[in-house]
């Protein structure tokens, strides 16, 4: 039987802590005129000292999880996009799984930089749609305040922290996730990057010495990039749609630059007014941009079931992609879950879990 990928729950957490261009402008060499004018953002959320990639990731799961009524053992893959994992190993996707008691599901981290959402969502629908799962959660989250240089005015005016989550589930009525695209060209990987920390460069002091465990980036190779592929993968993917734009009710653009977007509007020729903008309150969020901006898109009435939309995104890599998704309602409630009370459990069993493999090491070790 034919499985369709609906989103029925969607979430998003971001920060408590703001950080304002005039705030900004008193750190480093800028105004909030300039930021304002060049990238349309006025400010963004910065994680906090309790704060990390997977914490905000948790949250955003959760209350996914709450619109959709699911039951987070019911969840058979998560996928965490992310750039700022909260290790490079063990994946956050695991210190997700667990934190949410997420029991049978499998879990991995996927890096596209700002096009991960993207990605991490065509994985997921795929699964669906082809029978090997029913049941998954996509998280986009970053604590990008933790990689920036906050002494170069060039990149440190544009990031900022949070995370979005969707769930999708299989159902047999029509709609859900319609197309997708992917795409990506690392000879453009020099254009922005995270230089030290790898296997090429491993950590040193003489790395740090040079920063380079920040983000590196050239801006206007990025820009001219970005205006371009954002038109051809919006496009792409409405055609593998078999749909047109004007079958299509909103734009939900990779947030990092409204001149961006703008241009993208120019070249698809439809009003500003179908993008869903908000990075003058979130400045760029990378891969948790697209699942913030569809929870505010919702909210505020933008969004609604029946709807189609594209999410169209761009990032390192270079990477790029869109997919044309038919916007979903929750699935009928019978029984009212709170996936909130699953955290306890959750924690419990976490720490059971760790006492009885310290038990059988004892035993087992000897
Ligand atoms: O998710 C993907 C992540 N990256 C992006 O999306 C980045 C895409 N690129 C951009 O958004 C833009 O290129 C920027 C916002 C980064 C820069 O805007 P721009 O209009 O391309 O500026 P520019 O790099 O051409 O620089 C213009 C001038 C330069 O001064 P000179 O050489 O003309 O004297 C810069 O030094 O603006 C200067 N400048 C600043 N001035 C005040 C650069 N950053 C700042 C700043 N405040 N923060």
């Amino acid at each position: 039987m034919t499985q369709y990928a609906h989103i029925t729950g969607w979430g998003m957490c971001v920060p408590e802590k703001k950080l304002t261009n005039a705030a900004l402008a008193q750190m480093v060499d800028t105004t909030d005129e300039w930021i304002r004018t060049r990238t349309g953002i006025s400010e963004r959320h910065i994680a906090g000292n309790e704060d990390t990639t997977a914490s905000l990731a948790t949250e955003a799961a959760l209350r996914a999880l709450q619109v959709a009524n699911l039951r987070p053992d019911k969840v058979d893959l998560i996928i965490v996009s992310t750039s700022t994992p909260e290790y490079i190993f063990p994946a956050t996707a695991c210190v997700v799984q667990d934190r949410i008691g997420a029991t049978k599901a499998g879990a991995f981290d996927l890096l596209a930089a700002c096009s991960g959402f993207i990605f991490a969502l065509n994985v997921a629908s795929q699964a669906i749609q082809n029978g090997t799962i029913v049941n998954a959660l996509v998280i986009g989250s970053e604590t990008l305040s933790r990689i920036v240089d906050w002494g170069d005015r060039e990149t440190c005016i544009l990031f900022g922290d949070g995370a979005g989550a969707f769930v999708l589930q299989g159902r047999n009525d029509p709609g859900g996730y319609l197309s997708g695209v992917m795409r990506s060209d690392g000879s453009g990987g020099d254009l922005l990057n995270l230089p030290a920390g790898g296997s090429k460069i491993p950590t040193s002091l003489a790395t740090i010495h040079e920063g380079l465990h920040y983000i590196h980036m050239n801006g206007r190779e990025v820009f001219r990039f970005a205006t371009r592929v954002m038109v051809q993968a919006t496009q792409e993917a409405v055609q593998a749609a078999q749909l047109t734009l004007d079958d299509i009710q909103l734009v939900i653009p990779h947030q990092a630059n409204l001149r961006i977007i703008e241009a993208a509007a120019r070249g698809l020729d439809i009003p500003l007014e179908r993008c869903m903008i908000n990075l003058d309150r979130y400045g760029n969020t990378s891969t948790a941009s697209i699942p913030i901006a569809a929870c505010e898109a919702v909210e505020s009435g933008r969004l609604k079931a029946g709807d189609k939309v594209v999410f169209v995104g761009f990032g390192a890599g270079l990477t790029w992609g869109a997919s044309v998704v038919q916007w979903s309602a929750p699935s009928e409630v019978k029984r009212k879950v709170r996936p909130e009370r699953y955290r306890l459990l959750a924690r419990l069993r976490s720490v059971l879990l760790r006492v009885i493999r310290h038990f059988e090491g004892l035993i087992w070790g000897q």
